[in-house]
């Protein structure tokens, strides 16, 4: 594979993998992004020009998909409208680009041949219960809770119809909540951490009981290029680090990274279908394909991850007051 193709490239997880691959690999990168709200060009800065090419344009429009398909070796995709919170407001956009978008870049690949891979979600399992040590499994029920998820269920079955109707060569890979860099500060940790940088209290929904199994963005990438390469076609792959924690407990670590009183947070009004538990079971991954995550140490990461937000305040400051006023709006 020597051109790759990146849907969302511009977004949280999809510019961590293009420096990833950009710098462990020698494949030439085009990165097709639509530029919504969530995307930021300025995460795609310091790269080699000769390797790596942008193209603002929409995963839903055939010509445009056309045109970037048609060179490509293979495709990661990981465009998508991504906040649950959204979703609920405004449901319209993300059929419109998890389910619409996914469909056409699905007949794009069938037509030239491209090898696809799908990334997707822990979510579309629904959750677990917050007591026991079940966790998700490549032969868990889809059982998705909101219309985010709802979407991204729809957008793997898709895949898996194209796989065996048409024989698209695509893998598909189910990850848990990411954390790292260039995330949106409307997202759990950059919004507690900016918060905090900019003397407000950390928002917690409900009691925060809620627990999420956390990945840093990088070990997601390293996860991913994995399954490109050795993955079987058709298959699906759980991606997880074994990071389980309370959001409570995330916000006490903020805090105490922070040099911060550890109770220096303000409970605020629950999401609507909040999923309790999400946890994946990682062994396919790990047997099958002998991947294992860089980051085992959560702290090391956060903290790592607390500076880079620090030092890059004029990335994340154009979109704080925004993404506060939408909170505001619900009363979060
Ligand atoms: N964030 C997580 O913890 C997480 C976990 C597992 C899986 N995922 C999946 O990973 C993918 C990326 O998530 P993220 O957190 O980086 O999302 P994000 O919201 O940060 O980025 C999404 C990117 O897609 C682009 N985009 C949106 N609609 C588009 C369209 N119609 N055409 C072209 N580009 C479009 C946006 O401009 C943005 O750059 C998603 O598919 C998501 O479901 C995310």
């Amino acid at each position: 594979m020597r051109n790759l193709l990146v849907t969302g490239g511009a977004g949280f997880i999809g510019s961590n993998f293009v420096h990833h691959v950009l710098a462990h690999t020698d494949m030439r990168v085009t990165v097709l992004d639509k530029l919504t709200y969530a995307g930021n060009r300025a995460s795609l800065v310091d790269l080699p020009q000769d390797r790596f090419t942008f193209v603002e344009g929409d995963i839903a429009n055939a010509d445009t998909v056309d045109a970037v398909m048609s060179t490509a070796d293979a495709v990661v995709h990981y465009a998508a409208e991504s906040h649950n919170d959204n979703s609920l407001h405004d449901p319209a956009p993300f059929l419109q680009t998890n389910i619409v978008g996914t469909y056409t870049l699905l007949e794009a690949a069938r037509r030239y041949s491209t090898r696809f891979h799908h990334v997707s979600t822990d979510e579309v399992y629904g959750d677990l219960p917050l007591e026991g040590g079940e966790r998700f499994t490549e032969a868990t029920p889809y059982n998705p809770s909101s219309p985010y998820s709802s979407t991204k269920a729809g957008s793997d079955m898709l895949v898996r119809a194209w796989v065996r109707s048409f024989g698209v060569q695509a893998t598909i890979s189910n990850c848990s909540n990411n954390y790292g860099p260039y995330q949106h500060v409307e997202k759990f940790i950059p919004r507690q951490i900016t918060n905090i940088i900019d003397g407000q209290r950390p928002k917690i929904y409900g009691q925060g009981q809620n627990i999420r199994d956390w990945i840093h963005a990088d070990d997601h990438s390293s996860a991913v290029l994995t399954i490109l390469s050795k993955g079987v076609i058709g298959q699906t792959y759980l991606i997880g680090a074994d990071g389980e924690l309370g959001n409570r407990d995330v916000v006490e670590r903020i805090l105490a990274h922070m040099g911060q009183p550890d109770d220096a947070f303000d409970l605020v009004t629950d999401r609507a279908g909040h999923d309790l538990r999400y946890a994946i079971d990682p062994s396919k991954l790990r047997n099958e394909l002998d991947w294992r995550p860089a980051f085992g140490d959560f702290d090391r990461g956060l903290e790592q991850t607390i500076e880079w937000y620090r030092a890059n305040e004029a990335w994340w400051r154009p979109q704080k007051a925004a993404a506060e006023a939408r909170y505001a709006a619900q009363g979060r």
